[in-house]
């Protein structure tokens, strides 16, 4: 009976109260709240909105049905980075080493991949003998002696987000601010890191798709992030197209560790630097985030960041040997190029197209557990802004299943846009919240 009230409440636009959104939360886990109330109830919010106030209540409410970690026993100031999703992000594999090398402990939870987003935890084990989870002491042990250490997150971290994000899922109800802000920050504040760096994707591969909704989300974000005593910022940044050449597992760690050689694509060298210097100016160990990237690009260009991924993929039983010689990650059997039929420039690549076409190459997964083809993925040979002529290469595709490919080459051609003049350059980072 209760609920029903709380649904009328929010569909009639009225305000909810703490206890109508804790009655709902412990009530939807505890599983005494059937599936179609819950939906009812999350397409009122969707509909209707949540204020700052109802925002900030239903992270904390949502936080609360989990664990929280303590990491207090690392010594420094904990910089979590985190970013809403996109395509072809590898950015945690740089900017997490390159941090650490700048001394900020990097102590880390990422995700898996689903839908089109890729995932941290399964690009790292594309690296033959990464472990992925770690025991709590053996996490904070790594911090504490080589800077870095990055895990899956466990399934105790925000229970009431796992259910709920499922429901979005298949209710239409994914792209709103304050319930993206809620999953994402009840996560992020249940993992104990003193300040949180939010890297909110806008364009056609990100929830947000249009620049004033990305810049309403991040806001939401910083604003919750503050309210709950982390210092948070935020970076708006394109993700029109995917960033770098690579999209998959194994060839985005390729691409990482190239990058990491100073011999990376520029779009991701920028937004890895410029993110690995805010990280070292909240963790006070740059004096301004301009500062903090001319610090990042010198332990990128010497060969410092390297080394500190070395470290990290070493104590978290990984091979080493993989940045010198990329023959030991799985190698795929077969590979399908995509031509160029004309001439011309390429004016867009959409970032959903590529990410979707990647995942039929094997290379994620449209339900959660399962198996993905860590050999599998796309190479863009062109981006944005590049000349092509007829019978150009603009992508290969690879993975051990032909049939997939087939599938997913259709697809890839489908995201190329290609017009007679070259288009003017898009901005990168679009803008930077909360400093
Ligand atoms: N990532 C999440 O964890 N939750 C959302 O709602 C969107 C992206």
């Amino acid at each position: 009976m209760e609920m029903i009230g709380i649904i009328e409440k929010k569909r009639d636009g009225k305000k909810l109260q703490s206890s109508d959104i804790e009655y709902f939360i412990k009530g939807y886990t505890k599983g005494d709240i059937p599936d179609y109330q819950a939906s009812a109830f999350l397409m009122a919010c969707y509909i209707r909105g949540l204020d700052r106030e109802e925002t900030f209540l239903l992270t904390e409410i949502m936080r609360d049905t989990g664990k929280k970690a303590d990491l207090s026993s690392i010594e420094g100031i904990k910089v979590d980075k985190h970013s809403t999703g996109g395509v072809g992000d590898k950015t945690t594999l740089i900017t997490g080493p390159l941090a650490a090398s700048l001394g900020v402990p990097v102590a880390k939870m990422s995700g898996r991949s689903l839908g089109f987003t890729g995932g941290t935890v399964d690009k790292m084990e594309s690296i033959p003998g990464m472990k992925v989870s770690l025991k709590e002491e053996d996490f904070i042990r790594q911090v504490n002696e080589k800077g870095i250490a990055v895990i899956g997150q466990t399934p105790d971290i925000a229970p009431a987000d796992k259910l709920i994000y499922s429901l979005r899922d298949v209710t239409g109800t994914v792209d709103n601010a304050s319930l993206i802000t809620a999953s994402i920050m009840s996560k992020k504040l249940a993992l104990g890191s003193d300040a949180i760096l939010l890297d909110v994707k806008c364009g056609s591969g990100a929830f947000m798709q249009d620049y004033d909704d990305a810049c309403d989300l991040a806001k939401m974000m910083v604003y919750i992030g503050n309210a709950a005593g982390k210092r948070t910022v935020a970076a708006v940044t394109d993700m029109d197209q995917p960033l770098g050449h690579a999209i998959g597992n194994s060839i985005e760690v390729i691409e990482a560790i190239e990058v990491l050689k100073g011999e990376g694509p520029e779009d991701i060298t920028e937004l890895s630097v410029t993110l690995a210097g805010l990280m070292a100016y909240m963790g006070e160990k740059a004096p301004s985030p301009e500062e903090g990237k001319l610090l990042a690009k010198e332990k990128l260009y010497d060969g410092k960041g390297l080394e500190k991924f070395r470290q990290f993929v070493e104590a978290q039983g990984g091979n080493p040997e993989i940045i010198e010689n990329y023959m030991l990650f799985p190698q795929a059997k077969h590979s399908i190029d995509i031509l160029s039929d004309n001439n011309g420039y390429i004016v867009g690549i959409d970032a959903d197209k590529t990410g979707e076409a990647s995942r039929h190459t094997g290379a994620g997964r449209e339900v959660k557990g399962q198996k993905i083809d860590l050999s599998a993925g796309i190479y863009l040979h062109k981006k944005v802004g590049d000349q092509v002529k007829e019978g150009d290469i603009l992508a290969t595709l690879q993975g051990n299943s032909k049939k997939k490919l087939l599938v997913s080459a259709g697809i890839c051609k489908e995201a190329f846009h290609m017009a007679g003049s070259r288009p003017d350059k898009e901005l990168l980072i679009r803008s930077i919240i909360g400093l």
